[in-house]
């Protein structure tokens, strides 16, 4: 059985990837890290241990120690806080990233994936249908990092032969754990909102159009990508999607549920953020190579979410 360590397992993928890799591989074989204290759900079932992935040092250590096979680097400044502070998001996502690679290339480990996303893309790339090999111009400090995770990881692959993967996540929505500091995170607070309060001002405005894709489907792309057999990937670095839609056809879906829904739109700086993204991508690579298919699209997404949402915060609908 292989042995995993997980980076940024506290986040909104990296809590619910930890049960999932746990429920695969074993609880003791998936080695949850973060910088800070864990909740309770990364306790339960396996190893949790602390983690600053700038400290090089004590990253060598742990992987050595644990007797790690694969790192998922999931830590990342997502693209709201990247803006507010770049500084900070170079130091995480580049300077983090780097070491993880570093790593795996000294110590030989058997494979590294670490997340790309739809910001990796910029203004001038082709808009809908993006394809997986398009010019990548991106001009927010986040999508700058990405875009180094992928071109940095491939070049280790090719130059070291570190095996490294990585997926251009979209927007993830999702009932367990909150996303923080991202332009997609609308799509989820509206759903918080939609329960609560039944109303909901979105921070993007009408019309904006992006990738996204429901938890359950993330994590099996994240599941299906690490195993899929080295031999049959002809990219590293994959588009991945499961529906694009704008905020108001995410309202008209969750109105179909909760009639007296309401929203308004007060667009803030996200919203250029957004304007420089992908509104759609076409990821035949992903689905040609290694067998992608999602399997929820916006109204079986929209439906358990507000199932299990209205179960976790105790409110009918
Ligand atoms: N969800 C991320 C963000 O909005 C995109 O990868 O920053």
């Amino acid at each position: 059985m292989k042995r995993i360590l997980v980076t940024g397992s506290y986040g909104q993928i990296g809590t619910e990837l930890i049960g999932a890799l746990r429920e695969r591989y074993g609880g003791e074989n998936v080695v949850a890290t973060g910088r800070k204290k864990p909740p309770e759900i990364l306790k339960r079932d396996g190893p949790y241990l602390q983690l600053d992935v700038l400290d090089e040092n004590q990253l060598h250590a742990m992987l050595v120690d644990n007797d790690i096979d694969i790192v998922i680097h999931n830590a990342s400044i997502l693209s709201g806080t990247g803006e507010k502070d770049p500084q900070l998001a170079y130091r995480t996502n580049i300077e983090g990233s780097y070491n993880v690679l570093e790593a795996v290339r000294i110590l030989h480990l058997d494979q590294v994936m670490i997340p790309s996303s739809i910001a990796a893309f910029g203004p001038n790339t082709p808009k809908e249908n993006t394809p997986n090999d398009v010019i990548m111009r991106p001009i927010t400090a986040y999508g700058i990092s990405k875009i180094f995770i992928e071109l940095w990881g491939e070049y280790y692959f090719r130059r070291y032969g570190v095996d490294f993967r990585s997926l251009r996540y979209p927007g993830i929505i999702s009932s367990e754990t909150l996303p923080g500091g991202g332009t997609t995170d609308y799509a989820v607070e509206i759903f918080y909102e939609a329960l609560k309060n039944k109303r909901y001002t979105s921070f993007l405005d009408k019309g904006t159009y992006l990738p996204m894709m429901y938890m359950p489907d993330c994590l099996k792309c994240t599941i299906d990508l690490i195993e899929a057999d080295a031999s049959i990937l002809k990219h590293r670095s994959f588009n991945i999607t499961a529906m694009s839609f704008a905020p108001e056809e995410i309202a008209a879906e969750i109105m179909k549920h909760i009639p007296e829904f309401e929203i308004t739109y007060e667009p803030d700086f996200r919203q250029q953020i957004a304007e420089t993204w992908p509104a759609s991508l076409d990821d035949s690579a992903a689905r040609e190579e290694w067998g992608w298919k999602p399997d929820y699209d916006l109204a079986a997404m929209t439906k358990d979410m507000l199932e299990k949402l209205s179960k976790k915060l105790g409110v009918k609908y």
